[in-house]
């Protein structure tokens, strides 16, 4: 399970917020690596979810998905959402399992891809012991020439980028601290697992958040709820947050406000790696 959301309460609500952004070039790098197109290709959405990822996959023409995730309820959602593509033999498994460990034989999977999940297995461990293993584990039930594909929302989205994550620098720099790896740190995980990142890209703009421009959002528990960065928060950083967007509201400076602090235009939310795993063996700790 996450260590910070209860993804099964989230899990009524995530679909109105996220959207698979990024799956068409995730396809397109998998095609382009693996030499061989997406229907012979076995891969896994490990953190699966409400299954985005994997449905985006199909819709292109993946055929062999194994979705794996901790939640029973974001697994309820895969099930429902891709019941059609399950009775037409596109699903190999459904699984629900908290990594790590993975549990699949060696030698397995073309790809294994983790959407915005990595962030949720450490907390203020800096080596990130459980990312690391389940990369491990990663490696291990990888076959050679596979592809592994990592996105996620660096610190500095959350400290620079997104407006809403600057309405409380002492909350973000608390959740940063706590569960967000720096870009530097990202490298010494690979490094620590046995992986070598290949290419890494930003994703320019907020696509992945459906109402990420509703300025009423971080008013509202709904919104919130859509987003695990709040579930991080204390009622009292909830309540600093709710006074800020007030004020600003009340001094007819908040659109004004928010316009200066979204960089999503700029740099992006989300940032996708991809990479191999070494030829040679992670070393043992
Ligand atoms: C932010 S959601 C991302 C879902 C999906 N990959 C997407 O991009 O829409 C994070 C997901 O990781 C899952 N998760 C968190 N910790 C996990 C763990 N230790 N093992 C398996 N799944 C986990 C949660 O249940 C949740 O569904």
């Amino acid at each position: 399970m996450s260590i910070y959301e209860d993804y099964n309460k989230a899990s009524r609500l995530y679909d109105n917020q996220r959207v698979a952004v990024g799956a068409d070039v995730m396809a397109a790098m998998l095609q382009f690596y693996s030499g061989k197109p997406l229907e012979v290709l076995k891969i896994l959405d490990a953190g699966c979810g409400t299954g985005n990822y994997a449905k985006a996959f199909i819709e292109m023409g993946a055929k062999q998905i194994t979705l794996l995730d901790a939640s029973s309820k974001m697994l309820d959602k895969a099930r429902s959402k891709l019941k059609e593509c399950k009775e037409k033999g596109m699903i190999a498994g459904i699984i629900e399992a908290k990594m790590p460990p993975m549990p699949f034989p060696d030698d397995t999977f073309d790809a294994v891809m983790f959407n915005v999940v990595l962030n949720h297995l450490d907390r203020n461990d800096n080596t990130f012991p459980n990312s690391v293993a389940t990369l491990k584990e990663t490696v291990r039930i990888l076959r050679p020439e596979s592809l592994i594909i990592i996105s996620a929302m660096p610190d500095t989205v959350l400290t620079r980028v997104t407006w809403f994550t600057q309405l409380n620098m002492d909350l973000t720099n608390r959740f940063v601290e706590a569960v967000v790896p720096t870009l530097e740190q990202c490298e010494q995980m690979f490094h620590d697992a046995g992986i070598t990142c290949i290419q890494k890209l930003n994703i320019l703009g907020s696509d992945v958040f459906k109402n990420y421009y509703n300025l009423d959002g971080p008013l509202d528990e709904e919104w919130r709820g859509t987003n695990a960065y709040w579930s991080f928060a204390t009622e009292e950083e909830i309540g600093v947050v709710e006074k800020k967007v007030k004020d600003l509201k009340a001094r007819g400076e908040y659109e004004k406000w928010v316009k200066e602090h979204d960089h999503s235009g700029d740099t992006g939310i989300l940032t996708i790696f991809f990479c191999k795993k070494n030829l040679s063996k992670p070393r043992s700790n």
